[in-house]
């Protein structure tokens, strides 16, 4: 075997076993110990983890890192040739990257474990199909990304966002106040430019402990085993769960927005997005 793949496995399973002792990652496996590249020996989620992934994908990194993870218009590096996302087994060390951000690269605090393992799992997808390391794996994509049906997309509008925002109103010149198509989309899509550190909507939250004490702030982290967050005189507080307990009461301007990434289809994206390009 390929001794750099051995070494690097020995690295993988020296640092992989702390990280799955804690409950807050993926189980870590190496499905293909035995296939020549390491983007080849792990086990790829299921195809639906996969295209969810993918959506995420498209919607918040392809502008920086490109629609085939090479590095894209606002400058963020090759993906195929990171060491990141080269010893990532499951979304453990890329999902540091998204949840810490890196360099000019904003923090994403907003996704949970599954959408990290599922962008993960996208990404690991693509390299699988590579053949060696950073070489261009065998897929066509789709560069355009006005496609859509205008007049669909009003549809969906009218059924699916009129009862928040109107194009008339809070939307209205969307398409000339952000005339690059990409960030319009992604703006659109993620309920607007969510930045380290950037104003915008934010989501709160009030955690009641089993004693009956309240702690409310700023949501940085929710899911299954913690939650976490900032207060207004900025102390950082964390809370495993157990169960319901604490108590987790959330207020998010932004849910829908979050549930749209899980529903939203290919078609749906680009038929809304060519509807908005039309609101001048
Ligand atoms: C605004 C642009 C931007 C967006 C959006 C963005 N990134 Fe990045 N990303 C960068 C830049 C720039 C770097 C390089 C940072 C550095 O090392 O200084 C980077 C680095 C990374 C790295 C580490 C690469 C390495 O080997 O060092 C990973 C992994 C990554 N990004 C994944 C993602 C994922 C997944 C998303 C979407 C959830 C995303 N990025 C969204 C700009 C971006
Ligand atoms: C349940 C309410 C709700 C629904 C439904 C909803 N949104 Fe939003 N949306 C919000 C909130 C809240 C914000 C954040 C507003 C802010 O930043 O002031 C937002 C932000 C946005 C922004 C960014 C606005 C800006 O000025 O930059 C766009 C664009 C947008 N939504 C489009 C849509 C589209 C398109 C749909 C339907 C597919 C939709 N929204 C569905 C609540 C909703």
């Amino acid at each position: 075997m390929n001794i750099i793949v051995k070494v690097l496995q020995i690295l993988l399973l020296s640092y992989g076993f702390p990280i799955a002792a804690q409950d807050t990652q993926p189980e870590i496996e190496i499905a293909n110990p035995s296939a020549m590249f390491l983007q080849q020996q792990r086990a790829l989620p299921p195809a639906e983890v996969i295209a969810r992934g993918e959506t995420l994908y498209q919607v918040n990194c392809r502008l920086c890192h490109g629609p085939d993870l090479r590095g894209g218009d606002q400058g963020g590096s090759n993906l195929l040739r990171s060491d990141v996302v080269l010893i990532d087994i499951a979304g453990e060390s890329i999902g540091e990257v998204i949840t810490e951000g890196r360099g000019s690269m904003p923090i994403f605090d907003n996704f949970s474990n599954e959408d990290i393992a599922a962008i993960a799992g996208y990404i690991h997808s693509i390299k699988f199909e590579s053949e060696g390391q950073g070489s261009t794996p065998p897929v066509d994509y789709d560069l355009d990304i006005l496609v859509g049906d205008a007049a669909a997309g009003e549809r969906y509008f009218d059924r699916e966002c009129a009862t928040c925002h109107s194009v008339t109103g809070d939307l209205s010149g969307i398409a000339t106040r952000i005339p690059n198509d990409y960030i319009m989309q992604n703006t659109w899509v993620a309920g607007g430019r969510r930045q380290a550190g950037r104003g915008g909507v934010q989501t709160t939250v009030i955690v009641t402990t089993q004693g009956g004490e309240t702690v409310a702030g700023r949501l940085l982290r929710y899911d299954d085993f913690f939650v976490s967050l900032r207060t207004e005189d900025g102390t950082y507080q964390s809370f495993s769960r157990r169960g319901g307990s604490p108590q987790v009461d959330l207020d998010d301007p932004l849910y829908r927005h979050r549930e749209l990434w899980s529903e939203l289809r290919d078609s749906d994206i680009h038929d809304v997005t060519a509807y908005l390009e039309t609101i001048k």
